[in-house]
């Protein structure tokens, strides 16, 4: 029996796919999917959903692992085990607007998708603020008028670049994470260690 990973669609994938090929996986039937959302690979089928529903997938034992970004393990706090890091998917949250615009008197607005850990982030630093969630292009609202600010993941920066804005506040940095289903951990440890064990990347001690 082999194991079912979730993976997140999109630029986590790709850097995955990157990340199995440097460890000798025969990638190949991932890279020719085409639009199928299920691939069975010689050591595992992988599935492929967005962030969120691979951590759905991945709590309720659909698949036994999963690769997510941190930003959502931070937002959703799913029911999952948190494996490891991986060495990709590196960002940071941010507070992010227009550079001009000073923080206002009244209640300030952020745009954001992550209401949880953006309230959180203010209510530590003893600040209230009123929360406009989006699901995307989040980038949009304090050009159109919407919010004073974002709260958002930076990669490259070039979202913010090619839309004005710029970065006015670190939060936190994350990365991509390997989760596991708990039960999964239990029942399948044979078939999934040796899996677990060619992700684990060891930090260059400086
Ligand atoms: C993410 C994030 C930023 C951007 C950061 O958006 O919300 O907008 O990527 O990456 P960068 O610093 O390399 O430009 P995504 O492209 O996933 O789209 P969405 O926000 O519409 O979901
Ligand atoms: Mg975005």
């Amino acid at each position: 029996m082999k194991p079912v990973i979730a993976l997140t669609k999109g630029r986590l994938e790709k850097q995955f796919i990157q990340f199995l090929k440097e460890r000798n996986y025969d990638v190949n039937p991932l890279l020719d999917k085409g639009r199928k959302l299920q691939v069975e690979t010689d050591d595992f089928f992988a599935i492929f959903a967005k962030g969120t529903d691979v951590a759905t997938y991945v709590e309720y034992g659909i698949a036994d692992l999963g690769v997510v970004g941190e930003d959502i393990l931070l937002e959703v706090q799913p029911d999952v085990f948190d494996l490891l890091p991986f060495p990709f998917g590196k960002c940071r949250f941010a507070i992010a607007g227009e550079p001009s615009n000073l923080t206002p008197l009244k209640k300030q607005r952020i745009a954001t998708k992550y209401p949880n850990i953006t309230t959180k982030y203010f209510r530590d630093q003893g600040k209230s603020v009123d929360i406009v969630k989006l699901e995307g292009s989040v980038e949009l609202a304090p050009l159109l008028g919407l919010a004073d600010d974002i709260v958002d993941i930076v990669e490259t920066g070039n979202t913010l670049k090619e839309n004005g804005l710029v970065v006015k506040e670190e939060m936190l940095t994350i990365s991509a994470r390997l989760i596991a289903n708990r039960n999964s951990l239990k029942l399948k440890r044979s078939i999934l260690t040796p899996l677990i064990d060619s992700f684990r990347v060891e930090e260059a001690i400086i």
